[in-house]
C-alpha cells in the first residue's frame, strides 16, 4: 500500500497502513466488545473492504484513518484519523475524527493521545476550519475523548443516521466539534 503522511507522538507512530496488518485489523473488527456500539463485528471480507476504503480517502482527500503502532514495540493497536462520511445528513459535507483500539489497549490514554496529534494536522497540515465527531448516547468512551479533546458538545447538529431504521438504538447520533480558532485557543 502507498506511502503518505505520517504523524508522530510521544508514545505513538500513525501511518498508511501496510499489506500485513490485514489480519490484525481483521481481529480488531471481529472483537464483539470493540464493536459493541456498531451494528455488527465485521466479517474479514468486510475489514479488507474497510481497509480499501481508507486508502481510497488518503489518496482523495491527503489525510484518512491512519493506522496506530506503540513506537518502542513496533505494535499495531488500532486507528485514528480524519475520515469525509459518505452519507448525507444536514451538516454534510464534513469532516469527522474517529478512532478504534484494541480492548487491551484501553485506558492508557492512546487514543487521546493520536487524536490530539491527528486534530494538529487537521488544522495545520489540511488547513479545516472545523472537525467533528459523533456516536451514539451509549459510547460514553468515545466521548470521553472527545472532551478530553476539548471538543465541545453540539446538540443543534445531533442527527439521526439515514443508514439505520427509526427505531434501531443506533440510530441516534450526538455530535461534538472543535473548530480551528477553539482549537488554537486550547494551544495557548
Ligand atoms: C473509544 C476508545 C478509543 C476509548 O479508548 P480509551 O482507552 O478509553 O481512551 P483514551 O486513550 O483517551 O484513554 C483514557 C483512559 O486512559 C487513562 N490513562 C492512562 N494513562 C494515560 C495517559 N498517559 N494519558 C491519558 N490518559 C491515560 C485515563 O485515565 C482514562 O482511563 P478511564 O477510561 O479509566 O477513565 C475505545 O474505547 C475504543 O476503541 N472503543 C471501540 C471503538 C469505538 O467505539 N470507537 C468510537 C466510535 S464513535
Amino acid at each position: 500500500m502507498a506511502s503518505g503522511p505520517t504523524v508522530e507522538t510521544e508514545r505513538l507512530i500513525l501511518r498508511r497502513w501496510r499489506e500485513r496488518d490485514r489480519d490484525e485489523f481483521a481481529a480488531l473488527n471481529a472483537d464483539p466488545e470493540v464493536m459493541e456500539h456498531f451494528p455488527n463485528v465485521l466479517s474479514t471480507e468486510e475489514s479488507d473492504q474497510m481497509l480499501r476504503r481508507i486508502d481510497r480517502q488518503f489518496e482523495e482527500f491527503g489525510f484518512g484513518l491512519w493506522a496506530v503502532d506503540i513506537k518502542w514495540a513496533k505494535k499495531f493497536i488500532g486507528f485514528c484519523g480524519l475520515a469525509v462520511p459518505t452519507f448525507q445528513t444536514h451538516f454534510t459535507p464534513a469532516v469527522e475524527i474517529g478512532w478504534r483500539f484494541a480492548k487491551d489497549q484501553w485506558g492508557s490514554g492512546y487514543a487521546t493521545e493520536a487524536a490530539k496529534a491527528v486534530l494538529d494536522f487537521g488544522f495545520e497540515q489540511a488547513e479545516l476550519e472545523q472537525i467533528l465527531s459523533w456516536t451514539i448516547p451509549a459510547n460514553q468512551r468515545s466521548q470521553r475523548v472527545m472532551e478530553r479533546l476539548g471538543m465541545i458538545r453540539t446538540p443543534d447538529l445531533d442527527f439521526d443516521h439515514p443508514r439505520f431504521l427509526h427505531d434501531d438504538r443506533l440510530r441516534r447520533h450526538v455530535v461534538y466539534r472543535i473548530t480551528r480558532e477553539q482549537w488554537a485557543a486550547d494551544r495557548g
